[in-house]
């Protein structure tokens, strides 16, 4: 992997690839629908400049801006550079409940897209994704300008502020992103056996297969031609490179449901007993203790020497004694422990990996605190990778939602898998003489939006923001019903 890998070209990628800006506490992502195509490819093009490309150096406000097909589509990309995009991409998460995507992607029940409050098939289609990063004092003015920026070129569809909670938890009171694949290329990266190759998340690079992802063309013009590089079929342009997939999804966290399912699991004790406990079994549902640290390296207690330790594998666990099989991270990424074979294994995982980026919304609820009225929390789940299909979905539909996953037998993800509505799901604790099965477990985290975007590199960007008007003729041919045979 990655001989022949070249350098990253970083002022042509986005910052995002690079960090989720943890110096930046507050964040907004604002969803916003094109009013006036010639007057937001004008914003578009001022934007270019003032978005965040490569790692950043010194603190300071951040911006990053994604497209969804639809936006592509009436930004004036033509019919055949658009349908160069990856499939997933071009659907989006707009379909209606019990199609394909919604099913495998567990977003039924109570997490369908008619439910949804933004990006569901009955909602206005998203077009542009803003993403506005600052310290708490900076980000109001920040947004206030973006809004008067936009204003009458885009309308806002939906705005989700969110504020990181301390000490990087999550809303169940777990540290969160301390397991993040690191990529060839990428500034202070860490031994070379940690490495995956850039491809995965940045196109125009090598992949895990050795290969440049599949990356969208535009077609011959000489916009294109003063932008953007030549692609692989030597005529058409490569708009895809330096750019990458983003997807995003409002999970909301039940976070009182959450502990008092672990208290009921607890079972009859005494308070300080029952609480020591239901950490123990909620631990066992992530894989980590609330520090961070993994059950891999400190089965027996929380351990928070070792919260950032992520040098570990399950080769000494293969039966889930430490951390079950279950466990969301295990899950998410078996590291060593899928058959037939460490290395096998390994190389496998890396073709699944996803760079998260993630940011939690709404006010903290401590565990087993209770709120008269429930306040909306949760997480924006965001996540880059260059295959939606091969790596998000493939973790989602095919690890996170499994019940069979790597021999387990009935084993949903307890933290985002789509138990079943009013039956629940399964998690089993290997121990020692008999198992503990914890029967009945709800489904803690709902879906309440979702959508796949482009980021596109910077000159990409570029070139986006030069498209010229859509004439009709550029659609295509109109398609015509096929006659009907008149006998
Ligand atoms: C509200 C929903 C979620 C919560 C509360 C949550 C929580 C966590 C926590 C506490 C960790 C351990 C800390 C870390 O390694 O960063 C983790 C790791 C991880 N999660 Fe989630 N997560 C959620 C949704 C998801 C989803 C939807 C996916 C993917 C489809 C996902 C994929 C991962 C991955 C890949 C890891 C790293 C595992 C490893 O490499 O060891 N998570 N998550």
């Amino acid at each position: 992997m990655g001989k022949h890998s070249r350098p990253l070209e970083e002022p042509e990628i986005q910052g995002l690839v690079f960090s989720a800006y943890p110096r930046n506490v507050e964040g907004v992502y604002l969803f916003l629908q094109v009013a006036d195509p010639a007057r937001a490819r004008r914003w578009l093009r001022g934007k270019v400049t003032e978005l965040s490309y490569g790692s950043p150096i010194a603190p300071g406000p951040r911006q990053n801006l994604a497209l969804s097909a639809p936006g592509l589509e009436v930004l004036g990309l033509d019919g055949a550079s658009l349908a160069s995009f990856p499939l997933e991409l071009r659907e989006g998460l707009r379909e209606h409940d019990g199609a394909f995507r919604p099913r495998t992607l567990g977003d039924v029940g109570e997490s369908a897209p008619s439910r949804w409050k933004w990006g569901g098939p009955a909602q206005p289609v998203v077009h542009v994704l803003l993403m506005l990063f600052d310290s708490e004092e900076g980000l109001p003015l920040l947004l206030e300008e973006q809004r008067r920026q936009f204003g009458g070129a885009l309308r806002e569809v939906y705005c989700r502020p969110t504020r990181s909670l301390p000490d990087r938890k999550e809303h169940f009171g777990f540290t969160d992103g301390l397991s993040q694949p690191r990529f060839q290329g990428q500034p202070g990266r860490g031994p070379a056996d940690e490495l995956v190759a850039a491809g995965e998340f940045i196109l125009g690079y090598e992949n895990e297969f050795s290969q440049q992802p599949a990356s969208p063309v535009a077609s011959d013009s000489p916009s294109a031609r003063a932008h953007l590089p030549l692609a692989a079929d030597g005529q058409r342009r490569d708009l895809g490179r330096n750019g990458s997939y983003l997807v995003v999804r409002e999970l909301e966290q039940d976070v009182q449901l959450f502990w008092s399912t672990m208290c009921q699991f607890a079972g009859e004790l005494p308070p300080e007993q029952a609480k020591r406990e239901a950490i123990w079994l909620a631990s066992k549902c992530v894989g980590r203790w609330p520090s961070g640290a993994p059950l891999a390296l400190a089965p027996e207690r929380d351990d928070p020497a070792l919260r950032e330790a992520n040098s570990f594998d399950y080769s000494a666990d293969p039966h889930g004694f430490q951390c079950p099989i279950g466990a969301h991270i295990r899950k998410a990424n078996p590291r060593d422990s899928l058959e037939p074979d460490a290395s096998a294994s390994w190389k496998a995982v890396r073709r699944r990996r996803i760079l998260r980026r993630g940011r939690s919304y709404g006010p903290p609820l401590a565990p087993f605190e209770s709120e008269a009225v429930r306040q909306e929390r949760g997480l924006m789940f965001v996540c880059l990778n260059t295959n939606i299909r091969r790596q998000f979905e493939f973790i989602q539909q095919s690890w996170l939602n499994n019940e069979k996953f790597d021999g387990s037998y009935e084993d949903q993800d307890p933290i985002v898998g789509d138990q079943t509505p009013d039956v629940g799901s399964v998690f089993t604790i290997p121990q020692h003489p008999l198992r503990r099965r914890l029967v009945g477990v709800p489904r803690f985290v709902q879906v309440r939006g979702g959508e796949y975007f482009f980021l596109p590199s910077r000159s990409a960007l570029t070139f986006l923001s030069e498209l010229a008007p859509v004439a009709v003729s550029e659609r295509g041919p109109a398609r015509h019903a096929p006659e009907l045979a008149v006998s």
